[in-house]
């Protein structure tokens, strides 16, 4: 299984890398791995060392782009973030927030959504599990959405286009309701909401941006460390626990950025 993971360098035969170094890099899942030096990414020790996967890496630098340069908020605006108590979408809700936005949530469960309003300080958050999604999503955002960050796709995604204002845009990140379904399905509404709303809809990869990841990173720790940003981590313990830690993270079990531990930190 491909899988992306802080590891320590043991050993070296390329110039700049030496055992102690810190990386990350496309391990799979595994306690050991060889890789060639351009494939991995060096990082500066944190402190908690697992703020480099949850927050330094990949979900910090996928909210922050995803939201400012495709989502392009702006403070006043209404902001909406599907899979918003996961790792990426707890995030972006709190960035939207320091940005000035109004911010909604959408997760699954009663415990997510008041988790997201009472600690992570979203505006509102909708529970797309609880049944009428459409009037609850209406009544959380009574001036419509300027920026939609999808997670999810589906049903969601469909019922996001219905609340978007005109010049909206929409953050395609992922699909997670689509990776482990037996009947995959498309979205009403695209493209005649798109054209009649004068939408944008853009997919990125958060590579596209990695040129401008140290001003994404000074912001982020600045963040961090003012606590105007929470990070929350769900670690599992185990390399055998991998297979169920996944499917439960697709399940919707993980608040926050679901981790496994495979070896004991060394500080
Ligand atoms: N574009 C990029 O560069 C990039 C980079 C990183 C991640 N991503 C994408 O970003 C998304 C979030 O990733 P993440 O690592 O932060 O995962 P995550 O949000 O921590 O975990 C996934 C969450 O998806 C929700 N979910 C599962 N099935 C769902 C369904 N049918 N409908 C709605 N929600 C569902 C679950 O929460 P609930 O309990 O709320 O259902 C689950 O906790 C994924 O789509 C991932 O592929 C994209």
């Amino acid at each position: 299984m491909a899988g992306g993971a802080l590891a320590e360098v043991i050993e070296s035969r390329a110039d700049g890398f030496k055992p102690g170094d810190l990386v990350f890099a496309d391990t799979g899942w595994q306690e050991y791995a060889t890789a060639p030096a351009a494939a991995l990414t060096r990082l500066e020790r944190a402190e908690p060392l697992s703020h480099l996967i949850s927050l330094y890496t990949i979900p910090g630098l996928t909210a922050y782009f995803g939201l400012l340069k495709v989502g392009q908020a702006k403070a006043g605006e209404t902001v909406v973030v599907s899979a918003a108590a996961g790792s990426v979408g707890s995030l972006v809700g709190q960035i939207a927030r320091i940005k000035g936005c109004r911010v909604v949530g959408v997760a699954g469960g009663a415990e997510k959504c008041d988790w997201l309003v009472r600690e992570i300080g979203f505006d509102a958050a909708v529970d797309y599990k609880a049944g009428d999604f459409h009037k609850a999503l209406k009544a959380a955002t009574p001036d419509g959405v300027d920026v939609y960050f999808d997670n999810v796709g589906g049903d969601v995604l469909e019922a996001m286009l219905f609340r978007m204002n005109e010049r909206g845009r929409i953050a395609c990140c992922g699909a997670v309701s689509q990776y482990d379904t037996a009947t995959p399905r498309g979205v009403r509404g695209v493209p005649g909401l798109i054209v009649v709303r004068r939408l944008r809809m853009e997919g990125f990869i958060v590579h596209d941006f990695y040129d401008e990841a140290p001003t994404a990173l000074a912001d982020l720790r600045a963040w961090a460390a003012s606590g105007q940003l929470k990070v929350q981590e769900d670690i599992i313990d185990g390399l055998e626990n991998l297979p169920a830690a996944l499917i439960g993270l697709l399940a919707g079990e993980n608040r926050g950025k679901r981790m496994v531990r495979v070896v004991t930190d060394r500080q």
